[in-house]
């Protein structure tokens, strides 16, 4: 008899064991499926994007994409900054009076850190997405255009800072998108800087 009841009360411990961890399962799933949910959604409305910039080397440039356009991150070196500041006579907006940039970045470098430049590559023209020259001399540029961005759809050219040159048909600089650095390595795309660098 008293063999029976202990056996009871274990099946009902068993039983009740075994209910709670499917109960604890549930409350630890629903935290996960909660987070991961609008971090889904988030990401399909265009949520900002972080950029591993720590193995670009002087004078390459990463390509990524952020809310459907492609978004470039330049690694100037010295010499292309010397370009940029060159560049401003032939420039049709040089202090980027009448183009599209955060605050921080309406400079002559166009940026937070003149080292790192952050743009969208979409043509301000009709909307190609324009080639990158960075080597003067180069077959599609003149003489007097010393490299940086060119669109092949209607010939406009970009300096290195991504503002447009005089007489082309685009009619202002490319535009750079709100971001920040979250570390020396890391730029987070989609969300404004609180501060220049
Ligand atoms: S779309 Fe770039 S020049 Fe026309």
């Amino acid at each position: 008899m008293s063999a029976d009841v202990d056996q009871g009360r274990r099946r009902l411990l068993v039983t009740a064991t075994a209910l709670t961890g499917a109960v604890g399962a549930g409350f630890a799933l629903t935290p996960f499926v909660a987070s991961w949910e609008p971090s889904a959604r988030a990401k399909a409305l265009g949520a900002p994007i972080e950029i591993d910039i720590s193995k670009l080397e002087p004078g390459a440039m990463l390509k990524v994409e952020w809310r459907g356009k492609p978004v470039w991150v330049l690694r100037r070196t010295p010499e292309m900054l010397k370009e940029v500041d060159q560049a401003k006579p032939f420039l049709l907006d040089p202090e980027s009076l009448g183009s599209v940039q955060p605050a921080y970045a309406k400079n002559e470098t166009r940026a937070l850190k003149p080292e790192y430049f952050v743009v969208l590559g979409v043509c301000t023209h009709l909307g190609c997405s324009p080639m990158e020259k960075f080597q003067p001399g180069d077959v599609t540029v003149s003489a007097d255009w010393p490299g940086g961005f060119y669109c092949p759809c209607h010939g406009s050219k970009f300096d290195l800072a991504g503002r447009v040159w005089k007489s082309v048909p685009a009619p202002s600089n490319l535009t750079v998108p709100p971001y920040s650095f979250v570390s020396d390595r890391r730029i987070v795309v989609g969300t404004d800087a609180t501060h220049a660098a």
